[in-house]
């Protein structure tokens, strides 16, 4: 099997990619900036393999990549490091997924690595985490619902999760979003163009029904403000609708606006397994279509950290097995929605999407 290798495998997220990978059998090259760190991740994992380079020299990321099939990207936050992993994989020939949820670095990466991504041959597919990977797949099918191609008048992405502990790198990315999660609205998909959502708020939702995926104990509509979701920048692109926008659970928005760099320096680096287990994550979508027929979708599951690495790994594995086209494309774009869903259910994950008749 070829390699594949991950940057920031020291971090949080980056050490449950490598025990995915580890778990899966394939050989991992542990790539980041701390030579010492990325040797005790490597501990105990078979065939592994540690390569420093920082985000600053561009020929060592290059130089780390050399020989691998894709990499995985787990730096945080993205915004301020990503870009030149992104760069480096390109280079180098490799696939690349990675694990943000951050909309304004997922457009740049669209914007910038789309042409070069083609002309080297390689397929990148950002934001395949928890939110934006089964987001954008449970989306798909949800318009898919009202008919194959079905031109929709709106289409809402909604993370239904309730408030839950974060990885330290989350809350630091949260702080470099912080003109993003910390208020503002993001983007919306509106005539054929993203726009600034708040400028277009006029559509937005304040309620959105109990998903049938949802976990016991929901009862009745569910409070919602919108938020700037990775799926707004991927699901246009394979789904035709006026509108397309995103919003997560009320009460967790304010949330984000609270981290301060204090707060920050007092979390450990992740929840313990305990509070993994026992927290969930529910994505859901909406869709209207120009005829007035509606239809929902939604998928959940236990551990969002966990998830994101097994999601994280599922999408490398089948961008190494074969790719469709070459580019930076929406998670929908490259994988069948429906068996990608299914592939995640041995792992605890529920999901659905049909006709909303009631
Ligand atoms: N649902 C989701 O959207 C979802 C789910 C899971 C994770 N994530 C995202 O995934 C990212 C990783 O999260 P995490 O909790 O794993 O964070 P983390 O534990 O802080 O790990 C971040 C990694 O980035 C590396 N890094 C930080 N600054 C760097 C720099 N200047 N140069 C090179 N490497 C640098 C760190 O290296 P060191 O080890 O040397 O410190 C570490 O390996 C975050 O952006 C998080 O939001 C998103």
């Amino acid at each position: 099997m070829e390699k594949i290798a991950v940057y920031g495998a020291s971090g949080f997220t980056g050490r449950l990619v490598v025990a995915e990978l580890a778990r899966r059998d394939v050989p991992v090259v542990l790539v980041g900036r701390d030579d010492r760190r990325l040797r005790v991740a490597a501990e105990g994992v078979p065939r592994a393999e540690v390569r420093r380079a920082g985000v600053e020299d561009s020929s060592a990321l290059a130089a780390a990549f050399d020989g691998c099939a894709a990499v995985v990207n787990c730096v945080a936050p993205f915004e301020l490091f990503g870009e030149p992993v992104v760069r480096a994989a390109v280079v180098s020939g490799c696939h690349y997924v990675d694990t943000n949820g951050e909309q304004s670095y997922l457009k740049r990466v669209f914007d910038t690595f789309g042409e070069p991504a083609r002309q080297a041959g390689i397929c990148v597919v950002p934001a395949l985490a928890d939110d934006g990977g089964p987001g954008d797949l449970i989306a798909h099918l949800t318009a898919e619902a009202l008919g194959p191609r079905a031109d929709l008048a709106e289409l809402t992405i909604a993370d239904l999760r309730r408030p839950g502990a974060v990885s330290r790198g989350t809350a630091r990315t949260a702080l470099a979003n912080r003109g993003l999660w910390g208020g503002g609205s993001g983007l919306v998909w509106a005539d054929g163009a993203w726009r600034d959502g708040a400028a277009h708020a006029a559509g937005d939702r304040a309620t959105v029904p109990v998903p049938e995926a949802a976990a016991e104990g929901e009862a009745g509509d569910i409070k919602v403000a919108p938020f700037a979701l990775p799926g707004v920048i991927t699901v246009p692109r394979h789904v035709r609708a006026g509108r397309i926008d995103a919003v997560m659970r009320e009460e967790v928005v304010p949330l984000f606006a609270a981290v301060t760099r204090e707060l920050v320096a007092t979390l450990p680096e992740g929840p313990n397994p305990a509070a993994r287990r026992a927290s969930r994550w529910l994505m859901a979508a909406y869709a209207v279509g120009r005829d007035g027929r509606r239809a929902q979708g939604s998928v959940t599951g236990s551990d969002g950290y966990g998830m994101t690495a097994v999601i994280a790994v599922e999408g490398v594995l089948r961008l190494v097995a074969g790719v469709p086209a070459a580019g930076v494309l929406a998670p929908a774009q490259v994988f069948d929605p429906a068996d990608f869903l299914r592939a995640l259910e041995p792992h605890g994950t529920r999901w659905s999407a049909g006709v909303d008749d009631r």
